[in-house]
């Protein structure tokens, strides 16, 4: 279906510095993950098409239409796992950006590029993290609508991971304007109080997770209880029995600590673990219940 000379080494690339995609941040990007699985010999893509969809989402809210089909998306996908050989946990980037390089940020031009690129590292090697809550507010819906994967929304994720490093943090958790909890940085949270698992609605100023919409599967069909989308104040966050962030890169990733007060015991809690465990296993092809979210490579 697609030209193999379509698939380059991206040190080949150039882009003019006029792009203004570049200048403005005006793209929208999706993150993917693919497991292998070294028993099956297998590379499964997690929710691939869950994936795409959000990117067309994206796509459609910001003014920049994705120039590819879903199908089409995923099967340059495939390929260039396929190209590239990989036999091991890789990430996968599509970028869709504007291709005009004129001075006015506006939205119009119908040139939209489109690439996609693997990443090897390891996101977040630390078994459990501890965060502040940024002096940096979310964006708002009605500014860079964070329920988009923008590129232009990751500078506000930028300011506050810098803040949190600089300061001596793993990672940041934002507020919005009204002082709701609302997300990690680069990723969703989740409190657990006794038997309640809750996670901010997607009005708190979210990107709505597929790593979260995983975990509302699994808490409801694997640990037998349902997960609350509601507002959670600061203060319960302090003083939840469990926290824990989620996301493509990071997976499931128990908060130990938050503004320098330790959470529960300060040790990873017993339905992180059991949620953790479920998700590692679905995602390397392990539950045959979950089938529908895998896309076999080989
Ligand atoms: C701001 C933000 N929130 C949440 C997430 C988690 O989303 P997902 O589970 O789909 O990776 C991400 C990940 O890209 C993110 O950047």
């Amino acid at each position: 279906m697609f030209d193999k000379d379509r698939f380059v080494d991206d040190r080949s690339l150039s882009l003019s510095i006029k792009n203004k995609g570049l200048n403005y941040g005006l793209g929208c990007i999706e993150g993917i993950r693919a497991f292998w699985n070294k028993e099956q010999k297998q590379l499964f893509v997690f929710r691939l098409d869950d994936h795409f969809k959000r990117f067309h989402g994206s796509g459609k809210s910001l003014y920049i239409p994705i120039p590819y089909s879903i199908d089409q998306l995923s099967e340059i996908t495939r390929q260039l796992l396929l190209i590239n050989q990989v036999t091991q946990d890789v990430y996968i980037r599509p970028l869709c950006f504007k291709g005009a390089n004129t001075l006015r940020p506006d939205l119009n031009d119908p040139l939209n590029h489109l690439a996609i690129y693997l990443d090897l590292t390891e996101y977040e090697p630390k078994p459990s993290i501890n965060v502040c809550v940024s002096s940096w507010t979310r964006v708002g819906s009605n500014m860079i609508p964070p329920q988009t994967k923008s590129t232009a929304g990751y500078l506000n994720s930028g300011l506050a991971i810098n803040e949190a490093m600089l300061n001596g943090y793993d990672g940041a958790l934002f507020l919005t304007r009204e002082g709701n909890v609302s997300e990690g940085a680069t990723n969703n949270l989740f409190i657990v109080r006794g038997y309640e698992v809750v996670t901010p609605p997607v009005s708190d100023d979210i990107l709505p997770g597929i790593t979260r919409n995983t975990v509302a599967q699994i808490v409801y069909r694997e640990l037998g209880l349902s997960m609350r989308e509601q507002s959670i104040t600061r203060v319960e966050l302090y003083e939840a029995d469990e926290v824990f962030l989620t996301g493509t890169a990071i997976g499931i990733k128990p908060v130990v600590e938050i503004d320098r007060r330790m959470i529960g015991n300060g040790k990873i809690g017993p339905i992180t673990q059991k949620i953790q465990k479920a998700y590692d296993q679905i995602v390397r092809g392990e539950m045959s219940s979950y089938i529908s979210y895998y896309t076999s490579v080989y």
